[in-house]
């Protein structure tokens, strides 16, 4: 394919505008799978992502398309919506000479709307604009043009009314793509040079680097170097992507595409590398600004003869995930484990549930910390989380943006549940990082039957101490089934209790409801009881249920 003839691009929007079943239309529309009506959603690929109905990991797809009567290589980058995940959206932008934002006809611009529409800006890119779900009855794409003129600087002619459900005017986006976005600069005569945006643990290939070609050419068997670590490679197999893995003889510049080439060390495929040809050095592209960790949370096996499985495990999925960051850790009550760092809390359970159901591994999570030095300072919801407002705009009459400084500590756990659910679903939110600040915090220690519990311990403001460690131990006395004991469930700070709940002794008698002697139903009953107990963590001599670690942090 000639470099003039491929468009890189990416679809972006606030978390369900459409961008999966506007992949879904241009996938079909371009034959690159059968229109049938079970394409729902093909590039999420993940059951986490099925199941949750967002998108986790940015896939991509090669499309071949017809126009002005030539075959055009359109090469698209699927991103994840959530805040959480926003790392994934600047990976697969640099990537692209282009991106369809797109913008819901009802709701109108949203909070990642405008996150991801500076993150394309900044990167200097092509901007087209879709509006989506035009066939609802309450669309309103004249108010959402407006949105996008004042917030935006587009005028409102550029934007492209789409229904991406029915796949109505979804043709005038494809030919968008061709007329819009420019063609990358790359040139086939030019050395090889390729960026890594992403890459996958294979259980029988190795790894699978996803890579948008700068300049030049590779085909299999060539030795390729790896300009981060400078390891040399075969490449073994690489390909188009339309969704599939579809192999060919070659790569050209400006393609999108795979490389397998015999990495087998997670660690050896960097996001953001640059790959060479081995007697043909290039510059590296500038690489990623690098992930940062938000949230922290302390992971454990459930049984320490579970260590090395899990360890493998987590070794595998920050392959795919890099933006994790992992550190070995220890603890009294948990044994060996580790202390993993994500970009947020949703990006923490997305972890944990991959853990589960692609490595069937089973762990404990501790409650999720943020990042402190020292001591940090600080209408509705907002002022009990300690925010300070810094600015207030009107996108029109219905809508306003709010910019407020808000402690991290705040807003990790709940507060875009609580967010949504206080304003009916009708608000959204986004963050970013803005450095550290003075505040009079203190390390509250939560106790059971008077152990403390190292991982239950949080830091919170001094204001807000009492009430907090009130909720945390009417909650552990929620999650905490009865034993055979009683238990007390304690806050203190220093050696000052300043709250207490008791769970009073109890015993389950499973066989109560087991008359006569079936003894094969009694056996059944006592392996599941068993097997109840094996999720729960031995603390001083209280068993304690694994998600209690997170659940006590949730506000009510
Ligand atoms: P994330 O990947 O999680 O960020 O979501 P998304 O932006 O990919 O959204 P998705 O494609 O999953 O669509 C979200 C919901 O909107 C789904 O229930 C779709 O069926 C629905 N939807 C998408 N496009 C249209 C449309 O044109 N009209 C209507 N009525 N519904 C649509």
């Amino acid at each position: 394919f000639p470099v003039d003839k491929i468009r890189n691009f990416s679809i972006i929007a606030h978390i369900d505008h459409g961008k999966s079943t506007l992949a879904d239309r241009l996938l079909e529309m371009t034959g690159a799978i059968a229109k049938t009506d079970k394409n729902k959603q093909v590039l999420d690929k993940l059951q986490v992502e099925r199941e949750r109905g967002i998108t986790v990991k940015a896939q991509t797809a090669s499309l071949f398309y017809s126009h002005h009567g030539q075959q055009y290589l359109l090469n698209l980058i699927d991103t994840p919506g959530h805040v959480d995940f926003s790392y994934e959206v600047s990976r697969s932008i640099s990537a692209c000479q282009g991106v369809l934002l797109i913008v819901d006809a009802n709701q109108g611009i949203q909070a990642q709307t405008v996150a991801n529409f500076y993150l394309a800006f900044e990167a200097q890119l092509a901007i087209i604009p879709v509006i989506n779900k035009i066939d609802l009855r309450n669309a309103d794409p004249e108010r959402v043009e407006s949105q996008i003129e004042k917030v935006f600087d587009i005028p409102r002619e550029e934007c492209i009314r789409i229904s991406a459900k029915l796949g109505t005017n979804v043709e005038t986006v494809l030919k968008a793509v061709v007329d819009r976005i420019p063609p990358p600069l790359a040139c086939p005569n030019d050395p090889f040079k390729a960026l890594v945006f992403d890459s996958c643990f294979d259980h029988y290939r190795g790894v699978v680097t996803n890579v948008a070609l700068f300049g030049g050419q590779v085909k299999k068997g060539d030795r390729i170097v790896s300009a981060h670590h400078s390891k040399t490679y075969e490449v073994n197999e690489l390909g188009l992507l339309r969704p599939d893995e579809h192999p060919t003889q070659r790569l050209y510049a400006g393609q999108v595409g795979y490389i397998i080439a015999g990495m087998k060390d997670v660690k050896e495929a960097q996001i953001g590398d640059t790959l060479h040809l081995q007697d043909q050095p290039v510059e590296a592209l500038p690489g990623f600004k690098p992930a940062k960790a938000m949230v922290f949370a302390g992971m454990y096996p459930m049984d320490q003869s579970e260590y090395p499985g899990l360890r493998s495990a987590i070794e595998r999925l920050t392959l795919n995930d890099s933006s994790v960051t992992v550190q070995r850790d220890s603890s009294l009550a948990l044994g060996a484990g580790w202390r993993l760092g994500f970009l947020g809390l949703l990006h923490m359970e997305v972890f944990n549930q991959r853990l589960e159901q692609e490595h069937n591994a089973s762990v404990i999570v501790t409650a999720p910390t943020v990042p402190y030095k020292a001591i940090l300072s600080s209408a509705k919801l907002i002022k009990s989380r300690r925010a300070v407002q810094k600015n207030m705009v009107y996108i029109d009459d219905q809508r306003v943006m709010m910019k407020y400084l808000f402690p991290l500590n705040e807003i990790v756990v709940d507060f875009y549940d609580q967010l949504k659910s206080l304003s009916s679903g009708y608000a959204s939110f986004d963050y970013e990082n803005a450095g550290y600040q003075t505040a009079e915090l203190i390390k509250m220690d939560i106790l059971l039957n008077g152990n403390p519990v190292e991982e239950l311990a949080t830091v919170v403001h001094r204001n807000r101490a009492y009430s907090t460690g009130k909720s945390m131990c009417e909650r552990l006395k929620d999650t905490i089934p009865r034993q055979m004991f009683e238990i007390a469930v304690q806050a203190a700070i220093g050696s000052k209790i300043i709250a207490r709940e008791t769970i009073k002794a109890y015993r389950k008698n499973v066989l109560a409801k087991c008359y006569g002697g079936d003894i094969t139903r009694k056996m059944k009953l006592l392996k599941k009881q068993a097997e109840g107990k094996k999720k729960m963590r031995l603390i001083g001599r209280v068993e304690v249920p694994k998600d209690a670690f997170i659940n006590v942090l949730k506000r009510k």
